[in-house]
Formats: structure tokens, sequence, C-alpha cells
């Protein structure tokens, strides 16, 4: 479907996000006005939500701002398994299976072993946290996630005493994954967080978000949110999780280490080589606003890095 340009407009006046934005609300438009008399608009709308989640305990951390809608949150992605555009991952979405899903615990830990989602998701009672997000390319967005504390997991698989780093991977399928199939990245995606970091309270693993399960271009069944990191370290589609002594390799960071550090904890005095850092654009807001020190998560979480130079361990 041909995208309209405003003739007002040039093409250096507007953002990718709202490029983005406003291809959507044409699309919208031009399918209401298409199929509107069959489909309806609240039909369009359910077709673009995922099934609704059992039992969720509300926001133990909750945020006084806006929420990102749900049509932005999981139309506007990055999971370049699914392709580096950002509207790739939801139109792709359906190449990812993920039924039935299992994930290997392993490393250093005293039990390890494989164990079915269900099973991992059982003793977890699920909660919902409104969190704000900010990509490393300086766009930001307000997700309430449902899921659980990773800490609460590891605790069951007991952490050994050399456990000093947490590894993830996401799965390997090329088959399915068409980007698996692309040299962008070395496959499977994988992050890593150190041992303190992956057990402190505001590091969950969501299975949901908005009250449903989560949808696929956002990581189901599982992925990993880390609110004072950029979005990069919160991994989708997790089926490993390693308990290390070393610290783990991670995609980006052996991708372009110069511009992806292992810690990537979000922060206005450090730019990216390529871009300042020190602003961003809340999805659906026109304004750029500054960007806080961790994400606006200092207080809890800056005494992880007290005495390290974030500069150099960025
Ligand atoms: N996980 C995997 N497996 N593959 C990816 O490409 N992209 C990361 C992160 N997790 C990515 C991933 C990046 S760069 C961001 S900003 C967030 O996912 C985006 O999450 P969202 O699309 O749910 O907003």
């Amino acid at each position: 479907m041909p995208f309209r340009w405003n003739p007002e407009l040039r093409p250096e006046d507007i953002t990718p996000e709202e490029l983005f934005r406003q291809r959507r609300r044409f699309m919208k438009s031009a399918a209401l006005v298409g199929v509107g008399a069959v489909l309806g608009m609240e039909s369009l709308e359910a077709a673009e939500t995922s099934a609704p989640l059992g039992e969720v305990r509300s926001g133990v951390v909750t945020l006084n701002e806006k929420q990102t809608p749900f049509a932005d949150a999981s139309g506007y992605c990055n999971f370049y398994e699914l392709g580096t555009g950002k509207e790739d991952p939801s139109r792709q979405a359906d190449r990812l299976v993920t039924k039935p899903w299992s994930v290997l615990i392993d490393g250093e830990v005293g039990r390890p072993g494989r164990i079915s989602l269900e099973e991992l998701i059982k003793p977890h009672p699920l909660e919902e946290r409104v969190y704000r997000m900010r990509c490393v390319e300086a766009w930001s967005m307000v997700i309430p996630w449902v899921g659980f504390s990773l800490g609460a997991l590891l605790q069951r698989f007991e952490p050994g005493p050399k456990a000093q780093y947490v590894s993830f991977e996401t799965i390997l399928d090329p088959e399915r994954l068409p980007g698996q199939k692309r040299d962008i990245l070395e496959w499977p995606y994988r992050e890593g967080l150190r041992l303190d970091e992956a057990m402190h309270p505001l590091t969950m693993l969501a299975v949901g978000m908005y009250g449903r399960v989560l949808p696929n271009q956002n990581g189901a069944p599982l992925r990993l949110v880390v609110p004072w990191k950029y979005g990069f370290k919160s991994i989708k589609s997790i089926v490993r999780i390693t308990l290390t002594e070393q610290q783990p390799v991670t995609s980006w960071n052996a991708h372009a280490p110069g511009e992806y550090g292992f810690y990537a904890n979000v922060n206005p005095a450090v730019s990216h080589p390529r871009w300042d850092q020190s602003r961003e654009r809340r999805i659906g807001e026109f304004l750029r606003r500054e960007t806080l020190p961790f994400n606006g998560y200092g207080e809890q979480v800056a005494g992880l890095y007290t005495g390290m130079d974030l500069t150099r361990f960025f």
C-alpha cells in the first residue's frame, strides 16, 4: 500500500517514528474505509491483540506516566530474527513457533536442567509492572509488562559459588526465522548480565504485556526486561540461561564493541559514537525529552555500580 506524503513535510522534517505512526494511521483509516462495513473499528483492534493472560497481580512497580498504546508497542519493534525494519517483526510474527517451549538452565548452578515453559512459570505469581523502556536509537516507550523477577527463578536453580554472570540465548531456528539466514549478527542472539544485576528486583522475565500474552514480535513466550539498560539488553524468546564465572559474550558487544558496551546502562553522559544519547523521543510525543541516568531508575540501581567508571564500562 503506497504511503502518501504530506506535501508540506520534507523528508528531513520527519523521523522514522513519525513516519511509522503516520503510515499506521493511514493504513488503519484506509482499512476502515475499505472494509469498514465488514470489520468495523472494534474487530480491527481485536485482531491486533493477543490472548488475555490468567490472574495477574497489579503493579508492584508502577509509573505515573502515560502508557504507550499497545498498537505502537507491538507494531514498532526490534527483533532482527524477524527482519530489520521496525514493522517486520509484527508482519512476520507467525514465523516464530512458541509451542512447545522449554528453557535450559545450566552452568554454575546446583540443579541444572531443561524445564518446560509451563513448569518454569508455575511457581511465580504473575504481576504487572509499568516500566519506561529506552532504546539505543533514542526513542522510548512506557509499557505495562507482565511477568516475574528473574532472581526468584534463578534461586530455584541454586546459583553456585563460582557464578558471577548470567548469559541468555534466543531460539536458533534459521529455517523459520529469516533474519538468522542473514549475516547481521552472530546467531543466536545473546545477552548477559552480572549476577547482581540479574538478581535485582527490577529485573524481570516477561510473559505478557498490557494484561495479555506477549505477542511473538515482542519476544514470546519469555523475554528479559531490564528497565535501566538500553533496550538491546532485553533479549527475546529465551531458550537458555547459563550462569557463568566469566563475563559472557553478547551479540551487540561482539558485533560493534565500540558502540555497544556490555553494561549498556542508560547514560545521557555517554554518547553513542554515531549519535547523542542525552535526549529521547517518547513514541507518541513530538518534542524530545531529557534522558535520565539509568532511565530514571537511579535511586534503585546506581548502588550496583559504586566506584565504577561508567564512561569506561558503558
Ligand atoms: N532480542 C532478540 N532475540 N533479537 C533482537 O533483535 N532486539 C533488541 C531487544 N531484544 C532484539 C532482542 C532491541 S535492539 C530492543 S530495542 C528490544 O528488544 C526491543 O523490544 P520491543 O520490540 O519489544 O520494544
